[in-house]
């Protein structure tokens, strides 16, 4: 019998998981029947941009919270797939912070031509997962979205590929329930235009914080209040920019925050982060997890310990992404189909324990991304995911953090040399500033 394997999700690590399978099978390797499930119509995951927010057309949660206007926030050159260079998807070398559009049809690119698209049944929203010990088997039930209804079907292995970004993570303040503007979480913001001429608050200090914050003063808006609950992002801002503590309470519309100072607003962002949230999995086989580059239970980052026939891809906090997501998938691959072994579940444990206290000694970012870019080739030494220079990604981040620090308003000017080509990326025709067009045509443009 012909082991089944179910995919959850043809984001990026679910599309990296489908053609880790396709790249055995076209090497002439007997490979298992791939189910991959996904609740949106199209594949791409948070890629695939909607301008839906809160519920989709089946009431199910909207799962994208990209935006109008996001561009990559860091070099592209720290995600290039490892076996489809951008340069074989565009033809030439591109600027290194592309927007949304020209990365989604960077990732569709590869998975166009490993043509496994039939694998996917889209709109088919994974609603629970058990594990039967008796029988050896998963039972995955599966909500078709279209149809409304509801069916089960058993398989050997079960792969989680649900991205954690997706499930907002939202504080209250008090005053909240009688400010007198809008207030929502990064997850619903689509277009800065809505907040023009508006004076803005945003809680929190990460990359929504600063995108978002970076957007809305793009795009026109009256000025930016930024309020950290650890230690602000520390940038040059512009004039119109301002960092203050922690937001104790808002009145009307005055925030007062914990030192005492106040600020005007008519729009509050939360850019607070998310929640690691699967609540179709059995609890005896769900992932609990706050965000961070080595999360508990799960051995070489993706094997279920409790249960090496489930994994999960892409739950770690990311510096690297698409590429990681490779050498995940990859090694998944290879243990489902035999040609690697797992130790004893001890072992798999006491190693699950160096890698965190490791992490736990990281100094800074830096050391993060060396971090990250250590366990990505850990990874990528046990399959045939074809091996990049892991220290010329490294180098391209430490450059793009260098670039931030010294004007986070052009860092994406720059370009950085490919791991996998050696080609320099060309500069963008505009500078980001003044970029307002942000479509894959307009980006391509070479003049
Ligand atoms: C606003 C934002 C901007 C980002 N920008 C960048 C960037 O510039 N560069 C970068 O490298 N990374 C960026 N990221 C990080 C992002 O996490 C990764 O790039 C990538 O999308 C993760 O891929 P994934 O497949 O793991 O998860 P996702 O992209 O989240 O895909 C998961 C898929 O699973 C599906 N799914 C979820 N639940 C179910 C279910 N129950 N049943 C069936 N299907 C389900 C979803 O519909 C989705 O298609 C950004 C993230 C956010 C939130
Ligand atoms: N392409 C792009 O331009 C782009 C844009 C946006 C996001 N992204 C990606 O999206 C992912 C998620 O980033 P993110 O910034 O949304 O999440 P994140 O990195 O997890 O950061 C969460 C932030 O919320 C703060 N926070 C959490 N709870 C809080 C509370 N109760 N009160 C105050 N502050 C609170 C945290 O502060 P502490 O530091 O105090 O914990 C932190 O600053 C990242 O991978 C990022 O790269 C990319």
């Amino acid at each position: 019998m012909t082991a089944r394997v179910a995919v959850i999700g043809a984001g990026p690590s679910g599309l990296a998981q489908l053609r880790a399978f396709q790249s055995a099978k076209s090497k002439g390797a007997d490979i298992p029947e791939i189910v991959c499930f996904e609740k949106q119509e199209n594949w791409g995951g948070l890629w695939n941009y909607s301008w839906r927010t809160g519920l989709d057309e089946y009431g199910e949660p909207v799962h994208g919270g990209m935006y109008r206007y996001l561009w990559s926030n860091g070099p592209k050159e720290g995600l290039e797939f490892a076996d489809y260079s951008f340069e074989e998807h565009f033809g030439k070398p591109i600027a290194s912070y592309p927007p949304r559009a020209v990365l989604f049809d960077y990732i569709e690119g590869r998975v166009k031509k490993a043509d496994i698209r039939h694998w996917i049944r889209f709109r088919s929203t994974v609603r629970h997962v058990t594990y039967d010990d008796a029988s050896g088997k998963f039972t995955v039930v599966v909500h078709d979205n279209k149809e409304d209804r509801d069916y089960s079907e058993e398989f050997d292995y079960v792969i989680v590929a649900t991205g954690h970004f997706s499930t907002p993570n939202v504080p209250e303040f008090e005053g909240f329930n009688t400010f007198n503007g809008r207030i929502l979480h990064a997850h619903d913001f689509r277009d800065a235009l809505e907040f023009k001429d508006q004076d803005i608050l945003i809680i929190g200090t990460s990359y929504s914080a600063e995108d978002i914050g970076s957007q809305c003063w793009k795009y026109g808006c009256r000025s930016v209040t930024v309020s950290h609950r650890t230690a602000p992002m520390g940038y040059k801002w512009p004039d119109n920019w301002k960092e203050v503590p922690l937001l104790k309470k808002v009145e009307k519309n005055t925030a007062t925050f914990i030192d005492g100072s106040t600020a005007d607003v008519q729009a509050i962002i939360l850019c607070t982060g998310y929640l690691h949230h699967f609540p179709f999995m059995d609890e005896t086989l769900r992932l609990k997890t706050n965000n961070r580059l080595y999360p508990v239970d799960l051995y070489n980052g993706v094997v279920w310990t409790a249960n090496s026939r489930l994994m999960y891809l892409g739950m770690q906090d990311q510096w690297y992404t698409f590429n990681m997501f490779d050498a995940q998938a990859w090694y998944a691959r290879d243990l489902i189909m035999g040609r690697l072994g797992l130790p004893s579940r001890k072992e798999m444990d006491e190693d699950i324990d160096k890698w965190r206290a490791d992490e736990d000694n990281i100094a800074d970012d830096y050391g993060a991304i060396e971090y990250q870019g250590q366990y990505t080739k850990h990874l990528m030494a046990m399959t045939d995911y074809p091996p990049f220079d892991i220290e010329a990604s490294n180098k391209a981040f430490f450059a793009w953090k260098k670039h931030k620090k010294q004007n986070i308003m052009t860092f994406r000017d720059n370009g950085y040399v490919s791991p996998l080509t050696g080609s320099m990326a060309p500069a963008h025709h505009t500078p980001w500033v003044d970029a307002l067009d942000d479509s894959l045509e307009s980006y391509l443009q070479t003049e």
